[in-house]
């Protein structure tokens, strides 16, 4: 643990001793609740990296006969976090369940990015009370990146003191030792560290499936794009070691998996914060590529710090894909300054035309706000044009949500709801119609397709992606589930493309 890495581990739980009214007060003395500021407090210190993860003796036989159930908000980091805490459940004797009824153990895996997720995670937990009155002895967690506000945990110990364990994103290799503090006290357990500590290999893991991974390359970000919480509530950019990141890998591809996502906030600043070694994605990705597994992806990507080598790297193709997720957030140059990017309309431009003219076969596609403090309705417009000029194959579309203690939430904003509802009205419009357009030329066309199971929908059909990340449902045996095939594609739809298998396709690499 970093010297100045604060330990905020209270039980705080005083409703039998006080009464509501006064509660509030109680913990406020007792209880140093996480703190915004000091999260963004950013030093040189080192990151210690340690190579081993242990249960303690006493809990690992804790959970036998008991079951878990986690569930997750947010981006794949949260549900990647999900699979190493399911992993620890495992390695300390409990099953999964996807159950509420029938768990021992409610973890609740929460997202802080705007405010309808923070909604959706509080009327989840309102949900969950009947189920531990009725039931005392379950415990119920909240963890995640809510955890790391302030106002998310005041919230908490005001209002739901049913609640029995609240850790941070910094918390999770403490699962073992807070799940104890929890079982053995009768008071709400708090371990919400401000700061972000070491870099833990060898975590256990439980993955979902055994056809895609996950693998993280970085944590953190250092970006304080000004409307987002993330810089703060997952800490400062920390990366693997490459040698770690390789191993893991590896060890994916002989288990037979298929394909990995390297994982991080901010991928692209990947190495930066190494003292000993220069070393960045574009290296990473380039050792990466000599590895026997079919497809490797990366997410998510900053504009800023996509640089010429990563491009060269990726125009060597073979089992790295040819799609690049690149937000945009907005087509103003203005805008983007006001959101603190560091790039321009113009420079996002040049860096979407070179990667074109490098990597010719590649796709993209963005995230955007709509509706960032004031902007206008010419802004609003050169957000549609660049997403025209671009042709994105598709988008995640968000109205700007204010997030407290993040420098644009104190912006004053003469924008209207009704405005930027409409805003995104017409910029779906936009995305679908070019979605459409783009999967029509995949008409009477042959692609590859990894095949991950039944399509959602139909059981009757199979679903899969392409390498340029594409959903495709078509018609074919069970027994193409987990490969790579050929598929005809027979209809092209705004979101998905429909087909029928041809055969296996060749694994090359
Ligand atoms: N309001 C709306 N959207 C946001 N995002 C991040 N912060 C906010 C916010 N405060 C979006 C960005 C980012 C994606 C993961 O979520 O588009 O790329
Ligand atoms: Fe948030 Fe910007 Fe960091 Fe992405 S790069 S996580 S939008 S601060």
């Amino acid at each position: 643990m970093n010297e100045n890495q604060r330990l905020e581990s209270t039980q705080v739980k005083p409703a039998d001793k006080k009464s509501e009214k006064d509660y509030s007060k109680y913990f406020q003395s007792v209880y140093q609740p996480p703190s915004l500021k000091d999260a963004k407090k950013r030093g040189k210190e080192q990151v210690n990296y340690l190579k081993e993860f242990s249960i303690p003796e006493d809990m690992k036989n804790a959970g036998k006969g008991k079951r878990f159930l986690i569930r997750t908000y947010g981006c794949q980091m949260n549900e990647h976090d999900t699979e190493v805490m399911a992993g620890i459940f495992m390695e300390m004797g409990y099953e999964p369940t996807e159950n509420t009824e029938d768990a021992d153990i409610i973890l609740l895996n929460t997202c802080a990015i705007r405010e309808n997720a923070e909604n959706k995670v509080f009327g989840e937990i309102g949900h969950l009370k009947p189920l531990k009155l009725e039931n005392p002895n379950l415990l119920i967690g909240v963890c995640g990146c809510m955890s790391q506000e302030e106002s998310v945990v005041n919230k908490i110990l005001e209002k739901h003191q049913f609640i029995d364990m609240i850790f941070g994103t910094h918390n999770i290799h403490r699962l073992p030792h807070i799940v104890k503090e929890a079982m053995f006290s009768k008071e709400m357990v708090v371990e919400v560290w401000s700061k972000e500590g070491d870099i833990i290999e060898n975590l256990p893991k439980v993955r979902k499936g055994n056809i895609k991974g996950w693998v993280n390359i970085m944590y953190g970000c250092d970006k304080f794009c000004t409307y987002c919480i993330v810089p703060y509530t997952r800490g400062k950019e920390r990366s693997r070691r490459p040698e770690d990141i390789i191993e893991e890998v590896r060890h994916l591809a002989r288990q037979g998996y298929k394909e990995i996502t390297l994982l991080g906030q901010n991928v692209n600043a990947y190495g930066k914060d190494f003292t000993d070694i220069k070393y960045g994605l574009g290296d990473l990705m380039d050792e990466l590529r000599k590895i026997d597994i079919p497809r490797i992806r990366f997410t998510t990507s900053h504009p800023r710090d996509f640089d010429d080598h990563l491009i060269e790297v990726l125009a060597k193709g073979g089992n790295l894909m040819e799609h690049i997720h690149l937000p945009v957030q907005s087509g103003s140059s203005q805008v983007l300054k006001l959101m603190s990017r560091k790039y321009t309309r113009e420079s996002y431009l040049e860096l979407v035309r070179k990667m074109k003219e490098q990597i010719p076969n590649a796709s993209f596609t963005t995230d955007i706000i709509v509706g960032f403090p004031n902007e206008t309705d010419e802004q609003f417009e050169e957000t549609l044009s660049l997403y025209r000029e671009v042709e994105f194959d598709s988008a995640y579309t968000f109205i700007y949500s204010p997030r407290e203690g993040t420098p644009a939430a104190k912006m004053e904003d003469n924008i209207s709801m009704e405005v930027k509802k409409e805003r995104l009205q017409r910029l779906n419009a936009l995305v679908n119609e070019i979605s459409a357009k783009k999967n029509l030329a995949y008409q009477d066309q042959i692609v590859e397709v990894l095949v991950e199971g039944e399509s959602k929908n139909n059981p009757d059909v199979l679903a899969g992606y392409t390498s340029k990340n594409k959903l495709v449902n078509f018609k074919g045996p069970k027994s193409a589930i987990g490969k790579i095939v050929k598929v005809k594609i027979t209809q092209a739809k705004t979101w998905s493309l429909d087909g029928e298998m041809i055969e296996e396709a060749v694994e090359v690499n």
